[in-house]
């Protein structure tokens, strides 16, 4: 028999999260809730969906085993909360939260209630990290040494919602939305989490002629658990678009495009390596989350996982106002 799947938020990425159900067996998608109706139209129309305009509504008449939360950042916590109460498994968007303490929250009651906490940490699922993981860990490069990410993109641009550029809707700017990628990124492909960052962040959003209170590029130096430096460098002003994460070992290098490729050098110049792939990124998540409703698997992507990534973020804004390194503190619920 399959899930009943439900989503609340019939924005951008919902639509990534309808596909890869419509491929799975194991799904079926029922409902859809947003405060746009014309998106709940659009959404129920194309995917044969019961729509609502209240997703507490929709929770409680359609009782879904699983629940996909995409809403801005500011709702993650009060959303989830509500669907683990009602007995909802939970495939939450990243950033789990605006702070840590919002996470643990959200971590208890998922747990009292017995339900499934997933959070949308998406990069675990592309072929390229996933051949650049294994890379890794078999050793042939050597030591690692360091890792320096770097992404520009324009993130001000003019299709970007509105949410996306408050500070109070969405938590942060540029480091809060696509810096919760990188940190997960490498966090993932270490398998070691951030102990310590410093940071500096830009706020020159008026400079491109928008009204808006989040950083548009930050500069970070962190360290891993495991001692491995790391430079995260990420813009979103007028910039020529960038997404690269490199690895320096000490009998080679790494290049990992996601979405374009994995390149590897011994030495010289980099060469291309394969990097097969038989499902979507969403498609695999999904799979995740089902193994583990069926106790087939723990929870990489878990509320606790979600919330090492928020720590780190929540260090990068301390570390922007206090000028100082800060140290990674997870306490609390883990
Ligand atoms: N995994 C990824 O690669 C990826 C990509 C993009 C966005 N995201 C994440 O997905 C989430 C949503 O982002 P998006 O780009 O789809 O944004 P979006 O603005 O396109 O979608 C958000 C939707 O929530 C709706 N909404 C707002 N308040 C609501 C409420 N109270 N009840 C119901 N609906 C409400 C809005 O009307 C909107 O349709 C964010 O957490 C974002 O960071 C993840």
């Amino acid at each position: 028999m399959s899930l009943r799947v439900a989503l609340i938020g019939a924005g951008i990425i919902s639509s990534e999260h309808l596909k890869a159900i419509s491929r799975i067996e194991e799904l079926q998608a029922v409902a859809i809730a947003d405060i746009d109706e014309a998106k709940v139209n659009t959404a129920s129309r194309e995917y044969d969906l019961i729509g609502y305009l209240d997703y507490r509504d929709m929770v409680q008449k359609e009782k879904p085993d699983i629940v996909v939360i995409s809403l801005p950042h500011f709702l993650h916590k009060d959303a989830a909360i509500f669907c683990a109460r009602n007995g909802c498994h939970i495939l939450l968007e990243k950033p789990m939260a605006l702070n840590t303490l919002e996470c643990d929250e959200m971590i208890q009651v998922a747990s009292d209630h017995d339900v499934q906490l997933m959070i949308g940490h998406i990069q675990h699922y592309f072929p390229e990290n996933d051949v650049a993981k294994k890379r890794i860990h078999e050793g042939i490069l050597g030591q690692l040494v360091q890792i320096n990410e770097t992404r520009h993109m324009n993130y001000f641009k003019q299709d970007r919602p509105a949410w996306f550029l408050e500070c109070d809707k969405a938590g942060g700017g540029i480091m809060m939305n696509l810096g919760a990628h990188s940190i997960d990124k490498i966090q993932w492909l270490l398998n070691s989490r951030f102990s310590r960052v410093m940071a500096n962040l830009s706020y020159h959003h008026r400079d491109v002629e928008v009204s808006s209170d989040i950083e548009g590029s930050g500069l970070v130096y962190l360290e891993t658990e495991n001692e491995i430096p790391v430079t995260i460098s990420i813009s979103g002003y007028e910039v020529v678009p960038k997404h690269v994460t490199e690895l320096i070992f000490t009998k080679g290098m790494m290049k990992v495009e996601v979405g374009k490729g994995v390149y590897v050098s011994q030495g010289g110049s980099y060469a291309q390596v394969p990097t097969p792939s038989d499902k979507s990124p969403f498609e695999k998540q999904f799979m995740e989350l089902i193994d583990a409703i069926q106790g087939k698997r723990i929870l990489e992507n878990s509320g606790t996982y979600g919330k090492s990534v928020v720590s780190v973020i929540q260090g990068i804004y301390e570390s922007h106002e206090s000028r100082n390194m800060i140290e990674i503190t997870r306490g609390g619920v883990d």
